[in-house]
C-alpha cells in the first residue's frame, strides 16, 4: 500500500487587462453570451466562449427548464456546438463567466463536475490540452492549463 499526492495548478489573474489579448476577446464574447442565457429559475446567467485552433469563436450559455434537470450549462452548450459543427477542429481555449440577477458575483465561477467530465472527454479526444479561464462578473480570473487540473483521476473511456 502506498499513498500518493496529486497536485493541481492554477494561474490567478487580478484583472481582465492582464489576460492575453485573444483571451480578452473571448471574455467579451462570453459576457455577451451570458446576456441571452435562459435562466428564469436560478437567475444565474453563465456565458462560455471557446476558441478553435482555426481562430473561430463559439459561444454558449445556460438554458434552464421547468423540469430542472433538463436544463444545461453554458460550457456544454458551447462545447457541443463546437463538437457538432466542427468535429475535427481542436479547441484551444475556453472562457467562462457568470452574473446573477440577485447579487454580485465577485469570485470565479468554476465549471461543474458534469461540464468538467464532458470537456475532459473532448480534450482527450483531440489529444491537446484546453486552457480554461473562469471568472465572475468582477474579481480575479482563474486559469487552468488543462482539464486534467480540474478533474484529477478522471473517468476515461480507456478504462472501459
Ligand atoms: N451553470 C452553468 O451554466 N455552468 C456551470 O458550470 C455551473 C452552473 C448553470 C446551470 C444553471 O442554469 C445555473 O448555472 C445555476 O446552477
Amino acid at each position: 500500500m502506498k499513498k500518493i499526492e496529486i497536485s493541481t495548478s492554477l494561474t490567478i489573474y487580478d484583472s481582465v487587462e492582464e489576460l492575453p489579448v485573444d483571451v480578452q476577446q473571448l471574455v467579451k464574447i462570453a459576457i455577451e453570451s451570458r446576456k441571452t442565457a435562459y435562466a428564469p429559475y436560478s437567475n444565474f446567467n453563465v456565458g462560455a466562449a471557446l476558441m478553435l485552433e482555426n481562430g473561430k469563436i463559439i459561444s454558449g450559455n445556460n438554458q434552464e427548464n421547468a423540469a430542472y434537470p433538463s436544463g444545461i450549462c453554458a460550457e456544454r452548450v458551447a462545447i457541443w456546438k463546437a463538437a457538432s459543427d466542427y468535429p475535427d477542429i481542436k479547441v484551444n481555449k475556453l472562457v467562462i463567466t457568470a452574473n446573477s440577477n440577485l447579487k454580485m458575483v465577485d469570485s470565479p465561477v468554476s465549471p461543474c463536475g458534469a461540464c468538467r467530465q464532458t470537456l475532459f472527454e473532448y480534450e482527450s479526444k483531440q489529444e491537446q490540452s484546453i486552457e480554461v479561464y473562469f471568472m465572475g462578473e468582477t474579481g480575479k480570473i482563474f486559469k487552468t492549463d488543462s482539464l486534467k487540473d480540474l478533474l484529477p483521476v478522471a473517468f476515461s473511456k480507456l478504462l472501459l
